[in-house]
């Protein structure tokens, strides 16, 4: 009997440390990693969200704040009230309007009681870091911010998560995670000239259709094809899967967000992505593949045949495949000429070493990089079917800073809604 007894408290004991070491983390904890607030929040890891990256725009530098909750520098002054009006309206308390670099037209949708997780999470178990703001690098009067304002009203129309009752609860879950908190959209939905995300939900054709992000392409995610749902939660999980691997930013996002997750949430994600895929773009190229060149090929067999296979078949789980894509876009091949001049690394996770794929760009001319990605991408014997690129593409990739076109259009309406205002005050003060 007791033995039986120090058997079961053995077991009480077993299951209640996995579940404990399992799920070590508070719900707003888990959540502020689904939002992935740190990638962007934090600069130094041992000062977490003490302020962050810089994030590039013509216009200057945008930093991301201290959110810790540090009273002098950080939010530690916000009510709750404070705090969900800058997650959804993009406001801060003293009225300022934030610029579209923090995702608060995705976090719109985040329902009241994940929001009170979040806020109890950053006040009571973030700690206060006294890290002062940097000051965003952008010159008068761009960095005034009555502009931001305007242009919030006239493109941003926060809604919470419209729960879908046609649909499954996984769908809803997934969809609210996809549109919300996962903010997907940031990078993977196009943006018009006004940068605004040609739609925030399945509604629009263009949400998750294909959007740049620096001079990285977020391929459209309502166009996944036959990919299989298990491999794909692997794929989101740790960055990898049997043919394919993550690189620059989505790398990130796996290290910094996804990983994190659960797999029902994961899953749920996918459910959501599966029912709301759009019908395949007719094959532009059909059979007109150009021949691909001898020079291109011996560069790839000299150069990245030894890891990615002679025929592009890559190594199970280890090294991506190169061959079976299908259709592509430009954006597809310049994301392959991409890894080739920065090189690539697998998602970060505490329990295996990274694998690396070698950066070229001092080894290579642009012409070699350009033979090499078409070998790639337009290769029928391949079944890939992509679109070349020209020289010129590679100069594209290579200048820095990389600016998205609509970047200006805004840093235009920033001025012109100055120059307008400046008149307006002239035209008081004479009349
Ligand atoms: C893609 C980058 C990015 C992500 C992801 C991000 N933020 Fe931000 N956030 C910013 C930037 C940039 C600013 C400052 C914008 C400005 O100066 O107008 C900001 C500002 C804020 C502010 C306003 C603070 C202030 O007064 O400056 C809060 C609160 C905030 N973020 C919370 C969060 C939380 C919580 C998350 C995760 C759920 C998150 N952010 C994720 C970029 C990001
Ligand atoms: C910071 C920008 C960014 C965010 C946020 C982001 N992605 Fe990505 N994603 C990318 C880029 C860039 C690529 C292309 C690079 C690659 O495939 O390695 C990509 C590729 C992918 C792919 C592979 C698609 C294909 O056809 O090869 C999937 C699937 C994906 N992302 C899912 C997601 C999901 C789901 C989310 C939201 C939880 C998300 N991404 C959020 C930038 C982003
Ligand atoms: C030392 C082994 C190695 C060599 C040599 C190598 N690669 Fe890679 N490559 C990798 C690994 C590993 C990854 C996956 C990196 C990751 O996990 O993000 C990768 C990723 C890639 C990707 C992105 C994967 C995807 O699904 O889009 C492309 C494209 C690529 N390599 C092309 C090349 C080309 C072209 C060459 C030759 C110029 C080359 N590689 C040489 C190991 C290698």
């Amino acid at each position: 009997m007791k033995n039986l007894l120090t058997l079961f408290s053995a077991t009480l004991l077993w299951s209640t440390l996995t579940i404990a070491s399992a799920n070590p983390m508070s719900r707003g904890e888990y959540l502020a990693h689904v939002g992935d607030c740190m990638a962007c929040h934090t600069q130094n890891p041992d000062q977490p969200y003490g302020g962050g990256h810089g994030l590039a725009s013509p216009i200057g530098t945008i930093y991301a704040t201290n959110i810790s909750p540090d009273t002098t520098y950080g939010i530690g002054h916000y009510t709750y009230e404070d705090f969900a009006k800058a997650m959804r309206d993009g406001v801060r308390p003293n009225g300022e309007a934030l610029y579209p670099a923090m995702p608060f037209v995705s976090y719109a949708k985040i329902n009241d009681e994940d929001m009170h997780a979040l806020y109890d999470y950053f006040m009571h178990e973030v700690a206060p870091v006294a890290v002062p703001n940097r000051t965003n690098e952008i010159e008068w009067p761009l960095n005034l911010r009555f502009p931001m304002t305007i242009w919030n009203q006239l493109f941003t129309s926060p809604e919470l998560y419209q729960y879908d009752e046609t649909k499954s609860a996984e769908y809803n879950r997934g969809a609210y995670l996809v549109q919300g908190l996962g903010h997907c959209g940031t990078c993977h939905t196009p943006r018009s000239i006004a940068l605004v995300e040609e739609g925030l939900t399945e509604a629009s054709p263009k949400f998750l259709a294909g959007g740049q992000v620096g001079h990285w392409y977020a391929p459209s995610l309502r166009h996944l094809g036959e990919i299989d749902e298990n491999e794909l939660l692997k794929l989101l999980k740790d960055g990898r899967n049997e043919q394919h691997a993550f690189a620059g930013p989505m790398s990130e996002v796996t290290s910094f967000s996804l990983r994190h997750l659960t797999d029902d949430d994961l899953m749920s994600m996918i459910i959501y992505l599966k029912e709301i895929q759009l019908p395949m773009p007719t094959r532009f190229r059909g059979a007109d593949h150009v021949k691909p060149s001898d020079e291109g090929m011996r560069l790839y067999q000299d150069l990245c045949s030894t890891c990615h296979g002679d025929q592009g078949q890559g190594e199970k789980n280890v090294v991506p495949a190169l061959r079976d894509r299908g259709y592509g876009t430009k954006g597809d091949a310049m994301n392959v000429a991409l890894v080739m001049i920065e090189g690539a690394q697998t998602a970060h996770r505490a329990d295996r070493l990274p694998y690396e794929m070698p950066a070229y760009a001092n080894r290579l001319t642009d012409e070699e990089i350009t033979q090499i990605t078409n070998v790639i991408v337009d290769n029928e014997a391949w079944n890939n079917d992509g679109v070349p690129l020209a020289e010129r593409d590679i100069k594209t990739l290579k200048a820095e800073p990389f600016v998205a076109s609509g970047w200006w259009v805004m840093a235009g309406g920033i001025i012109a809604v100055c120059v307008l205002i400046l008149l307006l005050l002239r035209w008081r003060r004479t009349s």
